[in-house]
């Protein structure tokens, strides 16, 4: 069992755009002690070179590699060995969209590499908390937890990474107040089940009514914008990489008994018959320990969003659902 201090971490995709970074953050936490980069024998770098490459920095942190051929069914299955002991695994294993793409195209590709690292998991970190950056996360999470669930095990240690469209929001209040922001993002990750919830921020108080749509579509709009200017070469890596250790350090930290709070994606019952929900969430030593409401004091302009949002969020966690359902 883990004490402060002594986590171990994998991250699968951990030679891509996201994940390189990602490690790096990771390994630089003092609460890490060993990471696990995985990736395809594929992949533009190999797993093994960006471990040796991060095992060179100061510090405690011991770092090794998995490289798994692509093409072979279960190959992920061979992972026994490093992933035993896991207790937190950062999943941005999968396709990138491209302009014109929704992330939604990305389901059944991403999903089905999805389902190998998740079942493997399940196998041999049955304990780990698995934290999804892989998109579509409004489908792809659900699609995980039933497989999760499938395997007896609690759906509590499953979340969505929303994290980056926080980070997007308190960046876009700062410019525009000069205040540090700190925006509860709700909903989902994908166009409009994007919410951010500016009136639940002192910062985001100070913006006028008149220009909390603009700056809302921006929210929504944030991730295809990197899309456009990367022109075909992936989308957001480095904000998703930074996102995704604020994310996962909240997790380790939760794990080591200091209970911490973040926005992420998971199993819920806190709007309507919607199953899925990105809100606030405290971690703690199982994993996600309390999510919390939606906020009672939306602006009616939240209010409209988050019912319009609904029907759109209920489609894509149905689409995980039935993907799922057709694997099992
Ligand atoms: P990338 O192509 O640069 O990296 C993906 C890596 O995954 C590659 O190295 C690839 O070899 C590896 N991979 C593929 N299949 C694998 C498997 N079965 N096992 C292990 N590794 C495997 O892509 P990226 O830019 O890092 O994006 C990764 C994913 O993250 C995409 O689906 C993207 O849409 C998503 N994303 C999510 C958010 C978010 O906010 N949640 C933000 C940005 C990107
Ligand atoms: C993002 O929000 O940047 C990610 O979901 C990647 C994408 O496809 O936009």
């Amino acid at each position: 069992m883990s004490t402060e201090g002594g986590f171990k971490v994998a991250v699968v995709g951990g030679a891509g755009g996201i994940g390189q970074p990602l490690a790096l953050l990771m390994s630089l936490d003092p609460k890490v002690s060993e990471l696990v980069i995985i990736d395809l024998n594929v992949a533009m770098v190999p797993a093994a070179g960006v471990a040796k490459d991060l095992s060179h920095l100061e510090g405690k942190c011991k770092v090794v590699s998995l490289t798994l051929e692509v093409n072979v069914d279960k190959a992920i299955d061979k992972a026994g060995d490093v992933l035993t002991g896991c207790d937190l695994v950062l999943v941005p294993a999968g396709m990138p969209r491209k302009p014109g793409q929704d992330r939604k195209d990305l389901l059944k590709v991403n999903a089905d590499i999805a389902k190998g690292t998740v079942e493997a998991v399940a196998k041999h970190a049955p304990k780990a908390v698995v934290a999804l950056i892989v998109n579509p996360v409004n489908s792809v999470v659900p699609a995980m937890c039933a497989l999760w669930e499938k395997a007896g095990l609690d759906p509590c240690k499953i979340v969505g990474v929303t994290t980056l469209d926080v980070v997007r929001a308190n960046k876009f209040v700062t410019e525009i107040t000069g205040k540090p922001a700190e925006i509860p993002v709700i909903g989902g990750h994908a166009g409009t089940t994007i919410l951010p919830l500016f009136s639940q921020d002192p910062a985001g108080r100070l913006i006028p009514a008149d220009q909390i749509p603009d700056l809302d579509r921006r929210v929504q709009d944030a991730g295809t914008e990197v899309v456009k200017e990367k022109n075909g070469k992936g989308s957001a890596t480095l904000s998703m990489a930074y996102a995704g250790a604020r994310l996962g350090k909240a997790v380790l930290m939760g794990l080591a008994g200091k209970p911490t709070t973040e926005c992420a994606y998971v199993k819920s019952s806190v709007h309507g018959d919607l199953s899925f929900f990105a809100s606030t969430v405290t971690f703690g030593r199982n994993g996600v320990e309390k999510i919390h409401p939606v906020p009672g004091s939306l602006s009616e302009h939240e209010r409209r969003r988050l019912e319009e949002m609904t029907p759109v969020l209920k489609e894509e966690i149905d689409a995980g659902l039935e993907y799922a359902k057709g694997v099992q």
